[in-house]
């Protein structure tokens, strides 16, 4: 049996048991409280003062993991307290497991340098960050296409500093590997240079993001935003707040001016600071001359397969965009069939009163159902009313 010791992580397999060597231990598994109902924290101090571990039983019951491939690892707090912190990244913890290793912007660098492509995706909200997170995806981008995929927009100008903020924030109480990079949207750094850095200290003091993200070559910001410790990842080529300008969504970098024009703006962004630079809809031959020349990674939609990294929208991912896909996207499931199947056998069920069955409902204990002289109809009620004996409404009650 492993032990979950104070040097480091333990990776502990379906329904393994782990002592934890301290009755201090808070147990935390996948971002949630597993137990937190070990000891309160008087009869906690009692044992740690009497030099004393918990009853066995208590360690049976508080230890005992039913995920697969939990990662924990031992985290000292206040002095007081120990907490086992959860880092359970990847269903599989077998070969090929994902590293608990935080994803920061230098260690993108990292990546390139090591020629490990690095994968990258939108996501707007707590569940689907969480699956971006727990499947081991590098970056994280809180993107402006939030305006569209998410609120339905024509466009991604009309996406607002507040609103991106709100979806931010619940992507980062998802993540624990992946890095968070939340996209400034339009206006918020266009005008002055103090009013970008405001606006990119909210994302960071009020959204917990790690990075932003700003398009187009704005050097003196992106030397600035890093000046005041703000990791930034810059964005060139189709870069969708221009659209107006570009008039649509078009190829770009196609001239041989245009060319050089975006390698040089590449690499100023690089020189200002930018930890990496997202690459949209450009040719591949002119992605891979910029991704061969910069000393930061380049990550690609659109830009061929030879950028340091590859990002897509998750709803292009999991088809839930109600569009036809860009030639760079490719459907990697059917999240809408998956939830039309879902939603309509709900609704049969309900038209047929199908839902809910006498074993999703909720019982009276027998005392009272003999009182009230109700209940008999249902064969079984004794059994259920047992199996019901249910604290809250939390509890599924399900066998
Ligand atoms: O907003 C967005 O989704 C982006 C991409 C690079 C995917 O900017």
């Amino acid at each position: 049996m492993k032990t979950l010791g104070e040097s480091g992580p333990a990776q502990l397999g379906t329904g393994e048991t782990v002592p934890v060597p301290h009755p201090f231990a808070r147990f935390w598994r996948k971002g949630g409280i597993l137990d937190t109902r070990v000891f309160d924290r008087a009869e906690r101090h009692r044992l740690y003062k009497a030099g004393l571990q918990p009853p066995d039983q208590y360690l049976e019951k508080a230890y005992t993991l039913t995920c697969s491939g939990c990662i924990l690892s031992c985290r000292s707090g206040t002095g007081e307290i120990m907490s086992f912190t959860p880092n359970s990244y990847g269903a599989d913890p077998a070969p090929g497991a994902v590293s608990i290793t935080k994803v920061t912007v230098p260690a993108l660098s990292e990546m390139k340098r090591q020629g490990k492509p690095i994968s990258a995706l939108t996501a707007y909200d707590y569940p689907t960050a969480r699956l971006v997170d727990e499947c081991g995806i590098d970056l994280l981008l809180v993107g402006d296409s939030l305006a569209m995929v998410v609120l339905g927009q024509e466009n991604t100008l009309s996406v607002t500093v507040d609103e991106m903020i709100h979806h931010t924030r619940a992507v980062r109480r998802a993540v624990r590997r992946t890095l968070v990079v939340a996209d400034m949207p339009f206006g918020s750094y266009h005008g002055s240079i103090r009013e970008g850095l405001a606006n990119a200290v909210r994302f960071v003091k009020e959204a917990g993001a790690e990075a932003v993200k700003v398009e187009g070559p704005r050097f003196d910001l992106v030397r600035e935003l890093t000046r005041a410790q703000i990791p930034v990842i810059g964005h060139l080529g189709l870069t969708p707040q221009s659209v107006h300008r570009m008039g649509g969504y078009r190829v770009q970098a196609r001239t041989a001016d245009e060319v050089s024009e975006l390698r040089d703006d590449a690499l100023a962004l690089a020189r200002a600071g930018a930890g990496a630079v997202v690459l949209e809809g450009i040719p591949r031959e002119v992605a891979a001359t910029i991704t061969s020349e910069l000393p930061v990674p380049t990550i690609g939609i659109g830009a061929g397969p030879d950028c340091d990294g590859q990002i897509l929208v998750f709803h292009d991912l999991v088809n839930l965009t109600f569009a036809p896909a860009a030639k760079f996207v490719r459907r990697y499931g059917d999240a809408a069939a998956a939830m039309r199947t879902a939603i309509e056998h709900y609704r049969e069920d309900v038209e047929h009163r199908a839902f809910p069955s006498d074993g999703e409902s909720y019982h009276l204990p027998a005392p009272t159902r003999r009182i009230l002289r109700t209940g008999s109809e249902y064969e079984d009620a004794d059994a259920i009313v047992n199996r019901d004996a249910l604290p809250d409404w939390g509890e599924t009650g399900k066998d």
